[in-house]
């Protein structure tokens, strides 16, 4: 029994007296729209950072921007992974920049210095009337969690953990790739060129990403490719999974395939609201993509690849620049195209929603893994977003 098949118990069964029509066109095009979701719906949410291995050793630190804060992550003496707001507590001079060692940190305006864990340790000046405050001059913490080696921040310090969130999850990555723990960051892989800029919104794409009912009509090459209508798609607690088998064939139009080294079963998640982890068809491989929004209708995707530490075979490096090659210029267009021809429909006054397809028999049509995705957005707006926005 798969990994898969054995959480079944926590699957969740597509509903069919769902909702028929697809999250309104406004919250794709507004800009007040994508303003509280990246200060609301982002900020409190597990966001991809790096690998584990940027940051292996004690005093390893690691500075980055999302969604225009600042943080950075800190390997602590005693092992341990902290996350920290990359903002001096004394005037909110920043405190580390890029990637290095440290054995503290030490804000460059006033010099202020703090352990790794993030308490302060020296401030010229300081004096024992200001002591009884000292704790409420630590760096400000965000929490930090980890999937099979993927590092995650959250900034809600009450946020669930990954495993609670996302229950299940971790386990069918590593039922997928049950190695995975041992690969290592592929320099040479350049799946979606690490960042991919497309001119539609984050939705578009995740909802793009979520349903296959486009594949055999738009992506010719991948459908030779790929047994289409034996693709499924399956919900979970604020995540999905898709299983895609390939037709086996060596010989494709897409890319070659070696049947006796290479992944025959695409396996791909997405997690809420916008993560997506997926093992491609091909060489041995493993990526994490984060959408990151830009403007309503410009988005990021980044996107982080690893591989094996030892290719499987002599010629995994041949067929990985095929594979990188074919997906970035064909398939990687394909969606590109389509995601910004459905940005231009959203800001039509004529299209006000679209309609979900639900067929349970067949997954290679039905789009109930996005309206999964819509369901736990709306779940949110109704919280955070204004009713008339
Ligand atoms: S701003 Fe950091 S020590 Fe003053
Ligand atoms: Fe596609």
């Amino acid at each position: 029994m798969s990994v898969v098949n054995a959480i079944r118990g926590s699957e969740i069964a597509p509903d069919p007296a769902g909702r028929e029509d697809t999250l309104a066109a406004r919250y794709y095009v507004d800009q007040s729209v994508m303003d509280t979701e990246i200060r609301d719906l982002f900020y409190n949410s597990w966001q991809f950072v790096c690998h584990e291995s940027e940051v292996a050793n004690p005093g390893d630190y690691f500075a980055f921007t999302l969604h225009g804060q600042d943080f950075f992550l800190v390997r602590t003496s005693e092992g341990d992974l902290k996350g920290f707001h990359n903002v001096c507590p004394h005037r909110g001079h920043r405190l580390v920049e890029g990637q290095g060692s440290k054995s503290r940190v030490t804000c460059p305006y006033h010099a202020w210095t703090f352990t790794l864990e993030g308490k302060l340790r020296g401030a010229r000046g300081v004096n024992r009337a200001s002591e009884a405050s000292r704790d409420r001059k630590n760096l400000l913490p965000v929490r930090v969690d980890q999937i099979v080696g993927f590092v995650f921040i959250n900034a809600d310090l009450d946020a669930e953990s990954l495993a609670e969130f996302a229950p299940g999850l971790e386990q069918q990555m590593l039922g997928a790739c049950p190695d995975l723990p041992d690969y290592v960051i592929s320099a040479g892989s350049d799946e979606f060129g690490h960042t991919y800029l497309c001119n539609a919104n984050w939705k578009v794409m995740l909802d793009n990403f979520l349903e296959c009912y486009h594949c055999q009509m738009a992506h010719p090459e991948f459908n030779e490719m790929m047994a289409i209508p034996d693709s499924k798609f399956t919900m979970f607690r604020n995540f999905t999974y898709q299983n895609a088998p390939t037709k086996r064939k060596a010989e494709n139009r897409a890319f070659p395939l070696d049947l006796e080294h290479d992944v025959l079963v695409g396996e791909f998640w997405w997690m809420f609201p916008n993560i997506t982890f997926g093992r491609f068809p091909g060489v041995q491989n493993f990526y994490v993509s984060r959408f990151d929004p830009l403007e309503p209708g410009k988005t990021s995707r980044y996107t982080v690849t690893l591989a094996p530490r030892v290719p499987t075979d002599p010629g995994a490096s041949v067929r990985d620049r095929l594979r990188s090659e074919w997906t970035n210029n064909v398939v990687a267009v394909e969606d590109k195209d389509l995601c910004e021809g459905v940005q231009q429909g959203m800001s039509q006054r004529a299209f006000r929603h679209g309609w979900y397809v639900t067929d349970p028999d067949d997954h290679g049509v039905s789009e109930h893994a996005m309206r999964h995705f819509h369901d736990l957005y709306r779940a949110w707006a109704d919280k955070s977003l204004d009713p008339r926005s």
